[in-house]
């Protein structure tokens, strides 16, 4: 008869073996290897430690419109709380198709072109994996948004950088032309442009449409500041082109509009065809999107002066932090859109963009974004992103301190 010692003894080398060949096969292989935790989350946390002013991550630093805010809570308590269809409720998508045609002058039909989606990082993630294929080429202006390269990579395409001007970050059209190979299916395009909030013109529009006509070329288009544009520019959504919008995906953002962030609630505007298969992925990627928000905004947007007031309320923050940042040693041309300022240092000191983030948000308590990690290649201009989405009080702190950046630069 075996002998009850051997029998534990050989069940736990049993289970030994089991395990190892479990944690063997459990060995992930990462198939995003160069992607780690973002540089956003790194400045804010930098910032919070050092009970630093955070002027790093592009959210606003004030509350939404209280209206709003009763809106939700009345769909919540209301009992819209379960699933929504899948493509959006029809009042935020019948609604949403009116405030198109009000700003952009074309109404999208909300049946077919109009989906209701959890942020524009879903709707960019969603139109990516609709067009691009293993081996396709996507175009990338940059500096980019730290969304588009990963969406590209896990579908396995390959991202083709084209730098934008350096200066006031235009695009370059004949190196865009350059870029263009039989194998580009997409091109990432995103204006009011985050970091350097530059703002599309008519002109842009066409010689995008010029240069991609009759082309198997799809357009990503990532207008999440569409509101948010300053000096009387106004933002030419890429679906106003007639011609562009038959390949075109417009990603927005009602999180960014309203000042509600948090929310991750979005869309995509595209013709039947590409919504269809858009739609296919976005079904299996969140299905459908927080249902009593849905109903807020689509009653909150019934009042379009609450979106077209929005670039006013955001020039006054431009203007104040233009004015306050014009008296510091930093370089800058004033935002054209977005709520975001790029300022140049090269001209007082050598150190990284990095460091200085790093000094700054440590000596001087105000966190900023250093540009080079919007480059494929971490190319160091040195220039830094602040975000003036934030209370005058605190802008005007910021500022304030940031007159001392001598002092952290010698
Ligand atoms: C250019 C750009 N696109 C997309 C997003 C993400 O938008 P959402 O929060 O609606 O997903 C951001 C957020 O910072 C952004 O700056």
């Amino acid at each position: 008869m075996a002998k009850p010692w051997l029998f534990l003894f050989l069940r736990e080398i049993y289970s030994i073996l089991i395990s190892l060949r479990i944690s063997l096969r459990m060995s992930l292989i990462s198939k995003l290897p160069h992607i780690g935790t973002t540089i956003f989350t790194v400045m804010s946390k930098m910032a919070t430690d050092a009970e630093a002013i955070n002027l790093s991550q592009g959210f606003p630093g004030f509350g939404a419109d209280p209206i709003l805010l009763d809106l939700v809570a009345k769909y919540t308590k209301g009992g819209f709380n379960q699933y929504s269809p899948m493509s959006g409720i029809p009042a935020l998508r019948s609604i949403l198709a009116e405030k198109t045609k009000l700003t952009q002058g074309y109404l999208p039909d909300q049946e077919t072109e109009v989906t209701i989606v959890s942020g524009a990082t879903e709707a960019i993630f969603c139109a990516v994996t609709a067009v691009v294929r293993e081996g396709d080429e996507v175009i990338v202006l940059e500096p980019a948004y730290d969304s588009y390269e990963p969406a590209i990579s896990l579908n396995k395409g390959v991202p083709i950088y084209v730098p934008l001007n350096s200066g006031n970050f235009s695009v370059d059209w004949e190196k865009v032309k350059d870029a263009i190979s039989p194998k580009t299916r997409a091109i990432m395009v995103n204006s009011p442009h985050n970091p350097s909030g530059y703002v599309w013109t008519l002109s842009d529009v066409n010689q995008l449409a010029e240069l991609i006509r009759e082309k198997n070329i799809y357009v990503i288009s990532d207008e999440v500041y569409e509101h948010i544009t300053f000096d009387g520019k106004t933002h030419c959504s890429l679906g106003a082109h007639p011609e562009l919008r038959e390949k075109t995906f417009v990603c927005g953002s009602f999180g960014k509009s309203f000042h509600v962030t948090g929310w991750k609630i979005g869309y995509c505007l595209a013709p039947a065809a590409l919504t269809s298969e858009f739609r296919k992925i976005h079904q299996y990627v969140t299905f459908s999107t927080v249902t009593p928000i849905q109903f807020a905004l689509a009653e909150y947007l019934e009042v379009p002066d609450r979106y077209l007031s929005i670039p006013e309320f955001y020039q006054k923050k431009r203007d104040l932090f233009a004015k306050g940042l014009a008296e510091t040693e930093l370089e800058f041309i004033p935002s054209s859109g977005s709520f975001f300022q790029l300022a140049s240092y090269g001209h007082l000191s050598k150190i990284s963009d990095r460091e200085l983030a790093e000094k700054m948000t440590k000596e001087l308590r105000v966190a900023c974004i250093p540009i080079s990690v919007f480059y494929s290649d971490k190319k160091d201009d040195k220039i830094i992103r602040f975000c003036f989405a934030k209370e005058e009080a605190e802008l005007e702190e910021a500022l304030n301190r940031l007159k001392n950046l001598s002092s952290i630069l010698s």
